[in-house]
């Protein structure tokens, strides 16, 4: 073996690795929003040698490929194509081959791997998007019924660790138009129309559980119908519908009935007895 063959294969096994600096941890994104994936190295690689791939780990799907000085975008998958993209002609000249990806689906939770090629070096580190977050809202699984001047639970709860910047109670009226019943916005409570209001409220203490569920009192018939929870939090939003159904008579309001109608058979029975006996007087 040449003494040149000897060097070249000690340079091979001495820079074999390119030492890769990636995320510490699995990352999280939001639906529909922007997420940097992390790759870079500590000496910058002269561009005209350097080529980058980012692909999916598990479908070996190509995202986003470097190569002689430019970006491919025409040998990128079509899930990514316009969402990846490198940061700045700066950011890469500087070893920084983060990818920016943007407008988030589920579809891009999974490993990632991000490789990097030189005249005479590699180097390969795993990503993983972990999650992708959104709003999850549970409303009701069947409707529910309340009766007249009794108070009623309309369910809703946010099944997400990301508090909820605005969750709206309203109810859908005959033509499609949504009444405000109650709001919740920045940790505030505000009352929605003037004929829910005083009758509704959020239970508080159960708020930073995502319980948003709406208590209405003295129910009215005029309260039947759909109601519509909605949550938002930055770019996501959810919503859930509660049917609010066959207003029935409270046990009081039968008792009130009940009393009302055998007062009037009473009242029916004296009047008779006193119109015979007055007959009698008379006859
Ligand atoms: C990303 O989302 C924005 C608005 O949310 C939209 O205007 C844009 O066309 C989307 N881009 C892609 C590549 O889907
Ligand atoms: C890469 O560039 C992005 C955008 O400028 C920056 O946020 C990130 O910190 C850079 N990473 C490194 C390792 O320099
Ligand atoms: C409302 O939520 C509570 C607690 O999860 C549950 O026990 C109850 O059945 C729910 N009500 C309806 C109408 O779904
Ligand atoms: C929300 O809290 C109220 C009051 O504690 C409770 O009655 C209701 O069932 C809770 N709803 C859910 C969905 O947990
Ligand atoms: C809302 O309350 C939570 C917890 O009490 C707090 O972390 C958050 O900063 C508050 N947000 C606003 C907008 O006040
Ligand atoms: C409720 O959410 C669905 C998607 O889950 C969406 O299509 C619909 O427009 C939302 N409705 C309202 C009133 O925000």
């Amino acid at each position: 073996m040449s003494f040149r063959g000897i060097l070249s294969a000690v340079i091979l096994v001495f820079s074999e690795g390119l030492i890769l600096q990636g995320p510490s941890s699995p990352l999280v994104a939001q639906l529909g929003g922007v997420l940097r994936l992390p790759c870079s190295v500590e000496t910058p690689i002269p561009l005209d040698e350097l080529e980058v791939e980012w692909r999916r780990a598990d479908s070996k799907a190509l995202v986003h490929l470097f190569q002689e000085g430019e970006s491919r975008p025409e040998s990128q998958s079509d899930a990514y194509r316009d969402r990846a993209h490198f940061f700045t002609e700066r950011e890469i000249a500087k070893g920084n081959y983060s990818l920016l990806l943007r407008n988030v689906t589920t579809d891009d939770a999974g490993m990632y791997s991000c490789g990097v090629y030189t005249n005479e070096e590699t180097g390969e580190i795993a990503v993983e998007i972990e999650a992708i977050e959104r709003l999850v809202l549970t409303g009701a699984d069947h409707a529910v019924t309340a009766n007249v001047g009794e108070e009623v639970i309309l369910n809703c709860s946010v099944d997400s660790h990301i508090p909820p910047e605005e969750v709206s109670w309203a109810k859908v009226d005959s033509d499609e138009s949504h009444m405000l019943v109650l709001l919740f916005q920045e940790n505030e409570t505000y009352p929605g129309d003037s004929s829910y209001q005083g009758r509704t409220e959020f239970f508080t203490s159960e708020i930073p559980k995502g319980n948003f569920s709406l208590r209405l009192k003295d129910v009215r018939t005029e309260d039947k119908g759909e109601y519509i929870c909605k949550a938002h939090s930055g770019l996501l939003s959810a919503n859930t519908t509660v049917i609010l159904q066959e207003l029935g008579l409270s046990s009081m309001h039968i008792l009130v009935l009940v009393l009302c109608g055998s007062a009037f058979v009473v009242a029916l029975v004296v009047s008779a007895m006193i119109l015979l006996d007055i007959k009698g007087k008379l006859m």
